[in-house]
């Protein structure tokens, strides 16, 4: 039986969460998939409550003892320092070498694109997610003075570039996508810049179907908002790849609809949605769910269960297009009621009401 640690986080990770975690529990009756999902206590409140991020033997029992993990959201204002999240989130980037950040743009209605003609976006971005200026190289000097000096160091090692660009060659390769794109910024930092590109003109040379290119950062920022439907897969170093994804999400609708899934193949994976903990909106039950619902959906496909994974699919792209929508999709309903439209459209119009809207 699959095992699933889930994560619900802080703010509106804990509220997405329940909603994900109903159309799970929906779908897998449905499909007579028996999943073993257990809660894990990890985020601010364990962290102000006992100073303890995560243990040893709870990383332990995550790494081996789990098929996959559903994390919500980490960061608390109360936080400041945001120890917690580098603790429990990159922690577990890192050291479960999840290396593939796999970061899906799909625009599911036109009318949520705020660029004009209605263009077709549907892309992929592959954010390398274990090097760049994420590792934690660097450090401070003559902190809180006038000479204070900032170190952040980009490490950027031949395996790791070439694992990321291998996994977006190899998916576009087997999903039939036309072109790979690999976005650096090679004519300012050139000895980064220069690994990515001859790193990615040999995985290319395995690939002769595929039309390539290597782009500024700079430009693609700019490009995606001109012509987004002229991409299809993107491979990128980790900061690129967190930036470019969230202008991605903004193009299909906004943060809220956004998923991710956090990937080590053949080993591990962490699936969440690509928004934080939204303390602005927290509490208010206001959060769209459909990112974290999305991340169900990846998640039962890397289970192997295709046929409940396209079912959330389209459940999710059935309740954007006809509603209800959360006021960040210009709507008013709650996320409990986004979550009830989803339910209900999987179980064939049988609905268990969410436990916020009663
Ligand atoms: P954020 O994604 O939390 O919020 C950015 C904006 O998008 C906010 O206005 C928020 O209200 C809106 N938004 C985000 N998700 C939404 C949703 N599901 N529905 C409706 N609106 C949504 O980013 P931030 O404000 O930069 O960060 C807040 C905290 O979250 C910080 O502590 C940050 O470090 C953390 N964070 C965590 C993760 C993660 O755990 N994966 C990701 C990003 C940010
Ligand atoms: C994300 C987030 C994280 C990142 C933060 C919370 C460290 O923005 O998952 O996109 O930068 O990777
Ligand atoms: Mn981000």
């Amino acid at each position: 039986m699959p095992r699933i640690a889930v994560i619900p986080g802080d703010g509106i990770g804990v509220e997405v969460i329940r909603e994900a975690l109903r159309v799970m529990e929906v779908v897998a009756g449905r499909h007579g998939l028996d999943l073993e999902v257990t809660e894990w206590d990890l985020g601010a409140e364990r962290y102000l409550r006992e100073a303890v991020t995560i243990t040893e033997d709870e990383f332990r029992s995550l790494r081996d003892e789990h098929d996959a993990i559903l994390l919500g959201a980490l960061g608390d204002p109360r936080v400041p320092g945001n120890e917690h999240a580098r603790d429990i989130l990159l922690g577990l980037r890192f050291r479960l070498d999840l290396y593939v950040n796999y970061r899906p743009s799909l625009l599911m209605d036109p009318d949520l694109c705020p660029l004009r003609g209605e263009p077709r976006i549907d892309l992929e971005i592959f954010r390398e997610n274990t090097e760049g200026v994420y590792v934690g190289m660097g450090g401070s000097f003559k902190k809180g003075s006038p000479d204070e000096l900032a170190v952040e160091e980009d490490v950027n090692t031949r395996k790791g570039v070439e694992r990321i660009v291998r996994a977006a060659f190899e998916h576009a390769s087997s999903r039939g996508r036309a072109r790979v794109t690999m976005v650096d910024k090679a004519n300012a930092m050139p000895a980064a810049g220069g690994l990515w590109r001859r790193v990615f003109r040999e995985v290319s040379e395995e690939f002769p179907d595929l039309e390539v290119e290597a782009l500024h950062v700079d430009a693609v920022a700019m490009d995606l908002i001109r012509r987004p439907e002229r991409y299809q897969v993107i491979v990128t170093s980790n900061l690129f790849g967190d930036i470019l994804s969230d202008l991605a999400a903004a193009l299909t609708g906004g943060l809220g609809l956004a998923p991710s899934a956090n990937l080590h193949p053949g080993r591990h994976a962490l699936f969440e949605p690509v928004h934080g903990s939204a303390p602005d909106i927290a509490g208010r039950g206001v959060a769209n769910p459909l990112g974290a619902i999305s991340c169900v959906g990846l998640l039962l496909e890397h289970l192997g269960a295709a046929e409940p994974a396209r079912e959330v699919r389209e459940a999710v792209v059935s309740c954007v297009r006809e509603g209800p929508r959360t006021p960040d999709l210009g709507g008013a309903a709650s996320t409990g009621e986004v979550g009830d439209r989803v339910v209900e459209t999987l179980s064939g119009g049988r609905i268990e009401p969410s436990p916020t809207t009663g």
